[in-house]
């Protein structure tokens, strides 16, 4: 569908919607990036520019993202084993992809290879829904603001069992993986962190 079309569509379901709404307002993050989930819009790549390392299991959901502009290298692979060497990276993100990998094991998995490929200095960002068991599928619109004016509106959903998390839990199994420092900001259905 073409984008703007969609972006149309997108705003008057988001305004319409009596769904959880996020607004989110995003800023370029310096050094080399790899945002983990990337594909669907690849607001991380939109936001970071085209150097950005877009990670995603998924060919369907990057073919989408490129399809949708977001221009970055994309990489094709589960973000529980990456291809890349250790402390690569300066900025890891995920932006409300951590909700896709359901199951604690597979957080667990995904937030240690995420510390293994950054520097011993490097940062994680991540962006999440908070989910409750009900109802199902749970779904969050998502209203993006990219550097640049560029609005993004969105929806992201999942559905079944094991869907749950809050900030509390994420921030956890981030300390275990061995981040440290969290800076979280926590609204009502969606929260940020930071770690180090
Ligand atoms: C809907 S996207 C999240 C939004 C996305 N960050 C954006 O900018 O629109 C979630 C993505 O996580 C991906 N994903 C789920 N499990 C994964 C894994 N183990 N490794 C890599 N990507 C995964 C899915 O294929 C999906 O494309």
């Amino acid at each position: 569908m073409n984008t703007v079309i969609k972006n149309l569509l997108m705003r008057s379901l988001v305004r319409l919607s009596r769904r959880p709404k996020v607004k989110v307002s995003l800023e370029r993050l310096e050094g080399l990036v790899v945002d983990i989930g990337a594909g669907g819009e690849g607001i991380m790549a939109k936001t970071c520019g085209k150097e950005t390392v877009c990670v995603d299991i998924s060919k369907r959901e990057i073919d989408e993202a490129r399809s949708r502009g977001a221009v970055a290298n994309w990489v094709l692979c589960d973000a529980r084993a990456m291809p890349f060497g250790s402390g690569l990276f300066d900025v890891a993100t995920f932006f409300f992809s951590l909700m896709y990998m359901k199951t604690l094991e597979r957080k667990h998995a995904v937030m240690i290879e995420a510390k293994r490929v950054l520097k011993p200095e490097g940062s994680l960002y991540l962006w999440d829904a908070i989910i409750r068991e009900k109802p199902d599928p749970y779904i969050v619109f998502v209203e993006a603001s990219l550097p640049g004016e560029e609005r993004v509106y969105t929806g992201y959903g999942v559905r079944g069992e094991k869907k749950e998390q809050a900030p509390e839990l994420i921030n956890q199994l981030a300390l275990e993986a061995g981040f440290r420092d969290a800076r979280t900001e926590s609204h009502e259905y969606w929260f940020t962190s930071r770690f180090q």
